[in-house]
């Protein structure tokens, strides 16, 4: 069994008239007027509660999609029993098993499920047909295949062993369970948490952000049918801090794969550590947090190439990548004819229902996010400090819908610079086209976050030393592009400093997280 390496899954471009295109239509069709009863997946089986939640697309608020049945403190307590329960016989299994069990989910997500999968991540979370294409078919498609690749080289890896000796690396799966705690912004990063270590022999206890679980269904459904066994991956709707109760107290808590904010990683951490004793192993911690990521232009840049990543880069899904940029550095020379080009991008932007394919813009993902979005915009309309010099304006009455905003901030340490803001609101400051060496400080040490980032630059000097100036504030750190749509097995994904833990997704460093070696020497 030799796995080759993966090609990454062409994107289909959903074009007027095609064949993709009528296939997504219909199935957002047959959605249309049903309400669907989601359970939680305990150990195999369906578990309704009863305790139903509503769920409504983003940019469709009144209408209801789904319920589904939440679940409290005895339900986590049975995920992590089916999951002990399912331990020995999954992690015993010989890797070529669970890698054609992946291998399987990924064919089943490029063919028959492909449709559902955008459609469910188009409703649920507000993402247009090309955004779900890119997010919950092709990437998390490429996270099981290039994952499965990467598993294969691991075990490979073997030490050497003199004459009369056998030396050999068992790598085992961890002594316990792992908390998967997944966002609602990437149906891939969802699927990509817990799959990624159970590949390694692992068994999970998942727990996907409320906004998500209308796409998380379809993926338990995926990898059921993929041929994940009862009790791998036990999908669970509970409160954090009812969850956290249970998990970081249990002895078999061996570890956890999370995405989300800095804020809940954090609290996260310390519950861990003060915790450490009750804990058969030190769990291993993996986690991508918060981003305040930036583009930076020299005065050399290409404008038009600047703008198009501004445009992009800060606006594709509403701004709520993790990658999206939030803040940019314009040079004094440039700023006007990059912000002309900028206007006109957005001006041609049209915002609204997913289920209208011409809709580049949707909704915020909830009221809550909408509600300090809009206030962060209201305090700039009275800032005499600020210009908003495109959008501005929210509307919540159908759906969520901010439309794309550009502030314009005198200061660079103005608050929308600063903050996290996880929208579709980007800052821009203009520095004096002389003064580059200065703003590399600045763009360093603005904000606590490095997750990604992007140079704009057409003179080789001013890359290189913007490479070095910068090499601790992004992760992912980009040279003439913008600075979102990372693609598996080209760039490995993650931040450092208050943006994770930086164990790429999609690598063999994160992979190799999730298992606890056996070395083992015998004599003969
Ligand atoms: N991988 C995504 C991107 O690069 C973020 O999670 O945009």
């Amino acid at each position: 069994f030799n796995v080759p390496y993966p090609i990454n899954e062409p994107v289909k471009g959903y074009a007027p008239g095609s064949k993709e295109r009528l296939e997504l239509q219909q199935q957002l069709k047959s959605l249309r007027g049903l309400e669907l009863d989601i359970p939680m997946y305990i150990g195999g089986k369906q578990v309704r509660t009863g305790k139903l939640e509503r769920i409504a697309p983003p940019h469709d608020h009144q209408r209801t999609i789904a319920h589904f049945h939440a679940g409290d403190a005895s339900h986590v307590q049975l995920a992590i029993d089916a999951a002990l329960a399912a331990r020995t016989a999954w992690a015993e299994l010989p890797w070529e098993h669970r890698a054609a069990v992946f291998l399987k989910a990924a064919d089943l997500l490029a063919g028959p499920y492909r449709a559902r999968i955008n459609a469910a991540t188009m409703l649920g979370q507000s993402k247009n047909a090309f955004q779900a294409e890119i997010d919950a078919a092709c990437e998390l498609i490429d996270f099981f295949r290039f994952n499965v690749y990467y598993m294969q080289e691991i075990y490979k890896q073997q030490p050497e062993s003199l004459p009369g000796m056998w030396n050999r690396v068992e790598h085992r799966a961890l002594e316990g369970f792992v908390f998967a705690l997944t966002p609602f912004n990437f149906t891939s990063i969802a699927g990509n948490l817990p799959s990624s270590a159970a590949m390694m022999g692992n068994v999970i206890v998942w727990k996907p952000a409320n906004t998500q679980i209308y796409s998380a269904q379809v993926l338990m459904e995926l990898f059921k049918e993929a041929g994940v066994p009862d009790g791998v991956i036990n999908l669970v709707y509970v409160d954090g801090p009812t969850a956290g109760d249970v998990i970081f107290s249990h002895r078999d808590f061996a570890g956890i794969h999370f995405t989300g904010s800095t804020g809940v990683f954090q609290n996260i951490w310390k519950t861990i550590g003060q915790n450490i004793h009750l804990y058969k192993s030190y769990p291993r911690i993996v986690g991508e947090t918060g981003g305040k990521d930036f583009i930076l232009a020299h005065h050399s840049a290409h404008p038009k190439a600047v703008a198009v990543a501004m445009s992009r880069g800060a606006f594709e899904y509403q701004g709520q990548k993790c990658s999206a940029a939030s803040r940019v550095y314009l040079p004094s020379n440039t700023a006007q004819e990059i912000l002309g080009y900028v206007k006109e991008d957005l001006a041609s932007f049209k915002m609204g229902d997913v289920e209208d394919f011409g809709n580049f813009i949707n909704a915020v993902i909830s009221e809550v996010s909408f509600d300090k979005l809009a206030k962060y915009l209201d305090n700039a309309k009275a800032d005499p400090n600020v210009e908003i010099i495109a959008g501005g304006n929210y509307d919540k009455s159908k759906g969520y819908f901010i439309e794309p905003t550009v502030i314009v901030a005198k200061d660079p340490k103005y608050v929308t610079m600063c903050e996290e803001l996880f929208g579709p609101v980007l800052t821009v400051h203009i520095y004096d086209e002389n003064q580059f060496e200065e703003t590399l400080e600045l763009v360093d040490t603005t904000s606590p976050y490095a997750l990604t980032g992007a140079v704009f630059a057409q003179d080789r000097y001013a890359i290189d030393l913007a490479s070095k100036s910068l090499q601790n504030s992004a992760g992912n750190f980009y040279i003439n592009d913008k600075p979102t749509g990372a693609v598996v097995g080209q760039q490995p994904f993650g931040g450092a400093r208050a943006s994770g833990t930086n164990d790429k997704a999609g690598s063999q460093l994160n992979l190799i997280r999730w298992v606890s070696p056996r070395a083992i020497k015998e004599t003969f």
